[in-house]
């Protein structure tokens, strides 16, 4: 069902009461209901199957009550009220149809209808318009008026956004678009200028919605009930005719989508009304930016080359796949089983990961099996495992809305995790408390109609030292839950935890030294957090990727213990994970320590349940973590690497190292959809699905295990499924999976918190549930360690703040801290190829005022940025949201290099590099391109060519 169906969904008019309240009973056209008091009768007719005409509201925002369509009659009362606005009372008896409300209806219908150009056969909303199925609803024949002003028409539509054209020739001013904008979305980049007839929708004075407060995610257009916001899709293609629920494969929030269709075309993207994680919302990511998947530029053949330094040739799948087996092979013979490995993505699906995993532990028979959360949120798995003894975050994404204190640290919502960003505003909006630590001003700080309760600017690595300093606020001034911590946490861990964190070195007097934040500051928003209510901290890779990352997510843990803010809607320690499928990809065993649900490879009782699975002998010692690959790989020891869909050359850190190691490999396999900077030093290139192609599951940050589900065939044939599966045959160990649902259910067979995980459950549960899914759980565990933690008792751990080697100094005076944006997605080898770029062309390096004078540097100029180990250029963007001595850039394109400046420095516990700490000096400069860029621009021109000529079949032996 969820695959085939167009249509709209129900709209109920007015948002669900949720809350124990009380019902309240009413008749409406002769039927008995009963709904919780503060319901609409709109709402409860709706729930009936009545139909009331309407049009400007709708179930996603609060009713407003301004087109006068939806009039009801109430016995026993005088007119005729709007029902969108009338709340049900016990007793009511409402009329909703008779021969007074239609005429009623049909007046004001005229009046719209007649203030609207009648061209509905040529309006690209033909069929999916709102004003159009009312007219028709109403019973509206003819227009007794001719109100359509045609000095007015022809208005100046705004077609400023890449993505969507506001034409106000159709608009009917219902505000619908300007509700969404506050209510969903939290925006506020729309008002109504004017008054009565000559109101009209606007992004404010002299601008456009490109260059408005706009963020583009489109909850006007799907709100718009006329054609006047419109996708530009639609407007070239016309309506979709059918439609696939699936996920987005961006950020780790994981929205339920609506891909809609001609055939095999996609036309659009609108987020899935009745999806758990987004409720009816999206970003400008999954919303719009899914033009990468039909680019030009994806590779669509297997490719195979003996050298580098050689053009590609295109090959069969057999033969590439025979190929790349062949010399997996080779290598193994040569140097030994563990000179070989695999990097499985986050951007994969569960199915897939867990091939990969298996692949490399049954077929190549070592655990060189690691995964790209390696270098984003490895620590959480390790902190939270450490602690809360598990590793996932506690909540669910709507459990913020109960949330009264809500800390922020290292983590840019708004941006990273767009749609749980609106989420958290509307929370802010109604009065929470928030709490954000983190060196720059996020847009958090500062948002429309709500701002921090306290911002603290702390200096990058600094982190420890700020959360032990909350502790010890709460616990030397007794602000801790006693009840909690006796009942819940194991006292022997609490006892040598309390004397630790009463030390002086924790005090906020030190962090106050140590993080640049006054100790009067600290202790204040210690104390909101620990009496505020019910508190939920979220955090970000601006926790994880440090050399105390692992630490820092263990005091996190410990302050959520302290404050018994674990168990309950609305407190929680919720990491937010970067990519679609992070959390996923830790589940499913792609760390070279750990099988699927986290157990060690060392584990006798795991490893021989696997055995007996897979029918092979596994091996019982850790694998190589990804730096170790390439450490391994430049001492010559580790020679061959299966890499799915991860650029590790654009997104790990030391850029030059990566090089060094990548060039040593005799057979780098890369399977993705573009010739990524990873595939510029492969020798086999195996094209990769899009996450259109292919069927499978997700995991987002709150554990929820949602279906992706094939929308087109994959443009290359295979899905990546079957891609891995075809080289672990011609490797000599066989997979006969005829689906990726029977790779689900051995997922399930094999792990116990995915027990009973099917594709057919999860189609029951309304297409996701949140794991622990198992006998226990068989709906899903919402939130966990309500009663207990799975080791019984919480567990302390003293987080001793132990500074990075990173420094500055003389030479290299400033810290650089990296992140992402709202537009760009990681390595932007999606987004870019979008209309995504409209917003960010390049990437720049943001510098405090004070910093760019000191330099002589101006907004625009080009500046030098020199790390300890490498130089690169980019343009500088002037800032006050960066504190002085503090820069920051992003890493979205390649010929930044950005990657190039951060060093090897990881997290002692997991190897999670150190991205957000680098010292660096910045220096104004003449030329575009450092030496690398330099480097990086002719050997770019020269692997394009290479490809070209394998696509235009001009080399055909390699
Ligand atoms: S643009 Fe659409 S949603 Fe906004 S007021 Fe006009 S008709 Fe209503
Ligand atoms: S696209 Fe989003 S942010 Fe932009 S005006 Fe519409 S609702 Fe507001
Ligand atoms: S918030 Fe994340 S998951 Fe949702 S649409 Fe945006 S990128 Fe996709
Ligand atoms: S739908 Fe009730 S007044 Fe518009």
């Amino acid at each position: 069902m969820l695959e085939t169906v167009l249509k709209r969904e129900q709209d109920f008019g007015t948002p669900a009461i949720t809350g124990n309240l009380k019902e309240v009973s009413l008749q409406i056209d002769g039927q008995t209901i009963q709904v919780p008091e503060g319901t609409s009768i709109m709402r409860a007719a709706s729930m009936l199957g009545l139909a009331i005409p309407k049009l400007c509201a709708t179930d996603s925002l609060e009713p407003f009550g301004s087109c006068r369509l939806c009039l009801v009659q109430i016995e026993g009362r005088r007119g005729y009220p709007a029902s969108c606005t009338t709340l049900v009372e016990e007793g009511m008896v409402v009329t909703t149809e008779n021969k007074r409300l239609a005429d009623l209806r049909r007046n004001v219908m005229e009046l719209y209808i007649s203030e609207h150009p009648l061209d509905c056969l040529t309006c690209s909303a033909n069929g999916d318009c709102e004003l159009q199925d009312t007219a028709g609803q109403v019973g509206l024949r003819q227009v007794r008026f001719d109100g359509y002003d045609k000095k007015q028409a022809n208005k100046t539509s705004d077609n400023s956004n890449p993505y969507f054209t506001f034409n106000p020739d159709l608009c009917i001013v219902c505000n619908r678009c300007v509700r969404s904008c506050e209510e969903t979305q939290g925006t506020f980049a729309l008002t109504v200028d004017g008054r009565g007839f000559e109101s009209q929708i606007s992004t404010g004075l002299n601008t456009n919605f490109k260059d408005s407060d706009c963020v583009s995610c489109g909850a006007c257009v799907t709100a718009c009930p006329t054609g006047a916001l419109m996708d530009n899709s639609v407007i070239q293609m016309g309506q979709p005719n059918h439609a696939v629920i699936t996920t987005c494969a961006y950020c780790g929030v994981g929205c339920g989508l609506k891909a809609e269709l001609k055939g095999e075309e996609l036309v659009r993207m609108t987020p899935w009304k009745n999806g758990k994680a987004n409720e009816g919302h999206a970003c400008v990511k999954g919303r719009f930016a899914w033009g990468y998947a039909t680019h030009p530029d994806r590779i669509t053949t297997p490719m195979i080359r003996a050298s580098i330094n050689e053009p590609w040739r295109q090959v069969s799948w057999e033969e590439a796949i025979n190929y790349a087996a062949s010399e997996i092979k080779r290598i193994q013979a040569k140097y030994g089983k563990s000179s070989v490995g695999a990097i499985s993505s986050s951007r994969c699906s569960n199915e897939e990961v867990y091939l990969v995993q298996k692949t490399v532990r049954a077929a190549l028979g070592n655990n060189n099996i690691d995964t790209c959360a390696r270098v984003c949120h490895s620590p959480t798995g390790f902190g939270l495992k450490q602690t809360l003894g598990e590793s996932a975050g506690t909540q669910t994404f709507e459990s913020v809305a109960d949330s009264d204190v809500i800390l922020v640290m290292g983590a840019n919502p708004t941006d990273a995790h767009p749609v749980f960003g609106s989420r958290l505003k509307k929370r802010l909006r109604q009065g929470a408390k928030l709490i954000v630590i983190d060196p720059r001003t996020i847009s958090l700080v500062s948002t429309a109609h709500a701002r921090a309760d306290f911002h603290l600017p702390l200096k990058p690595g600094t982190n420890v030292a700020m959360l032990n300093a909350f502790a010890h606020t709460i616990i030397s001034e007794g602000l801790q839950d006693k009840a909690f911590i006796t009942g819940r946490c194991d006292s022997d861990t609490f006892k040598e935890w309390l004397e630790f964190i009463l030390l002086d070195e924790n005090s906020p007097e030190s962090a106050a030294t140590i993080a640049g934040v006054p100790a009067q500051t600290i202790r204040a928003a210690a104390r909101l957090f620990a009496t505020g209510g019910k508190a939920a901290i979220y955090y970000g890779l601006g926790v994880t990727e440090h050399s105390q990352g692992s630490t820092a997510v263990m005091a996190i843990a410990n302050l959520a213990m302290i404050t018994g803010n674990i168990g309950l809607s609305g407190v929680g320690v919720n990491p937010l994970r970067g990519q679609n499928n992070v959390q996923g990809s830790c589940d499913m065993g792609s760390f070279p320590h750990e099988f699927p649900g986290y157990r060690h490879v060392s584990d006798t009782a795991t490893r021989s349940q696997f055995e007996q699975a897979w029918e092979v002998k596994l091996d019982a010692n850790p694998g190589l973590r990804i730096p170790n690959m390439f450490n391994a790989a430049i001492s010559g020891s580790f020679k061959g690497l299966y890499c799915q869909g991860e650029d590790i050359l654009q997104s790990d850190p030391n850029t030059q190292h990566v090089e060094a190691a990548l060039a040593n490999l005799e057979c780098l396999i890369v399977q993705d959809l573009f010739l990524n900077e990873t595939a510029k030093f492969a020798h086999v290139f195996l094209p990769g699905a899009s996450f259109l192609e292919k069927d499978g599951t997700f995991t987002n940050a709150e554990r929820r295990i949602s279906r992706i589900r094939k929308v087109m065939r994959p443009k290359s044939g295979m899905a990546d499924w079957e891609i891995t599966q075809a080289l672990s045959n011609a490797l000599g160990y066989p997979m006969q999976y005829e689906s990726p649902s029977e790779i689900m259910d051995e997922i399930a067979r094999l792990t116990p918190t995915f027990a009973s995980v099917s594709y057919a459950h999860i189609e029951e549960l309304g297409g996701s549930v949140q794991w622990p899914c198992n006998p226990q759980n068989p709906e899903g565990t919402p939130i966990m360690h309500i009663d207990s933690f799975p080791h019984g008792k919480g567990t302390f751990v003293p987080t001793k703040y132990i500074p990075t080697d990173e420094r500055t100094n003389k030479r290299f005076p400033l810290i650089l801290t990296t992140d992402r944006i709202l537009t760009q997605y990681n390595v932007g080898a999606q987004t870019r190829r979008t209309g995504n770029t409209a917003w960010h062309e390049e990437d720049l390096l943001e510098i405090h005022p004070h910093d760019a004078s000191d330099r002589g540097i101006e907004d625009g100029d080009i500046v030098q940025i020199a790390s300890r180990v490498g130089q690169i250029a980019m343009k500088a963007k002037v800032s006050t949201r960066v504190q002085p001595g503090v820069v920051y850039t992003t890493f979205h394109h390649p010929v930044s290099g950005s990657n190039v400046i951060t060093t090897d420095n990881a997290d002692w516990a997991t190897s999670c590099p150190e991205y957000k700490v680098t010292a660096v000096q910045v220096s104004k400069v003449e030329s575009y391109a450092s030496e690398w860029q330099t480097h990086w621009l002719i050997d770019d021109k020269k692997q394009h060519e290479f490809l070209t000529s394998a696509e235009q079949g001009t080399h055909e032996h390699a």
